[in-house]
């Protein structure tokens, strides 16, 4: 019912040709494999070129961040029109490091989420605790108040263009992944929240991946997890060797 989609989040890695050749490979995969969504999010610099390099295979690309304003005198940021104007249908909003390293509040990110959504993209709305939330019990309600409010306001409709994505904190970066268990915890959760405010429909339908040291090792029994629907990979996109292998195990998982 839901499509695994595997996407890869670039961060500030790869060069100009890198991020081409990468980016041919992946679109090769995906072209020649059924049943997984893939989406690559390149630096905003190379964008252009990767969207270019990706155009008419089935890898969406997007951008890893957009500015929560339509135009004007924001010196640095990028905004969703000019996203789309270099083909980008997709953005990462809310990622732990802009939370974490750039101080973005969950009002920034609904205000992106909403600026985005009105000009066409795809949001992919990044949530997640720390460590120390986690060990002081309260991962579920730090989980709902990014969900909630970076969905505040959202149509039923506008939640068609909405995908989450579950990243601890504690797991980016690090080695360390979720257990399946407690991944799955987590987006059962999540997906239980989004029945009040935007109908049963939507919570079925909505896709939510998982983030945190999605490696091909561990990447089959995450998404075997029923409520996994897909991986948001940071350090194993960056490689063919490593991020092949995760698009082949989110196809071969039985949905
Ligand atoms: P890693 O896969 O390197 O842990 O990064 C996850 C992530 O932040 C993806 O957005």
């Amino acid at each position: 019912m839901r499509t695994p989609l595997v996407a890869g989040n670039w961060k500030m890695n790869l060069d100009r040709q890198a991020a081409v050749a990468l980016a041919q490979a992946v679109c090769a995969r995906a072209d020649a494999t059924q049943g997984v969504d893939v989406a690559l999010y390149p630096s905003f610099v190379y964008l252009e070129e990767v969207a270019r390099t990706a155009a008419g295979s089935r890898v969406a690309v997007g951008g890893q961040d957009v500015c929560d304003q339509e135009a004007g005198a924001f010196t640095g940021e990028v905004s969703s029109a000019m996203l789309r104007d270099v083909g980008a249908v997709t953005v990462l909003v809310g990622h732990s490091e802009r939370r974490h390293v750039y101080g973005e509040t969950d009002a920034l990110c609904s205000a992106k989420v909403r600026q985005a959504l009105a000009a066409g993209l795809q949001v992919c709305l990044c949530i997640g605790e720390t460590l120390e939330e986690r060990e002081a019990g309260r991962t579920e309600e730090v989980c709902r108040t990014q969900l909630l409010a970076g969905l505040e306001g959202l149509s039923a409709e506008q939640m068609r263009s909405v995908v989450l994505a579950y990243e601890p904190v504690w797991a980016i970066g690090t080695g360390k992944t979720a257990s399946p268990e407690q991944a799955g915890e987590v987006h059962a959760y999540l997906r239980g929240l989004l029945s009040a405010p935007f109908g049963q429909a939507v919570a079925d339908a909505t896709r939510i991946l998982y983030g945190g040291s999605v490696k091909p090792a561990n990447a089959a029994d995450l998404m075997a997890v029923p409520d996994i629907d897909g991986a948001l990979v940071g350090g194993a996109a960056l490689t063919a060797e490593q991020f092949l292998p995760i698009i082949d195990a989110a196809a071969s998982t039985d949905r």
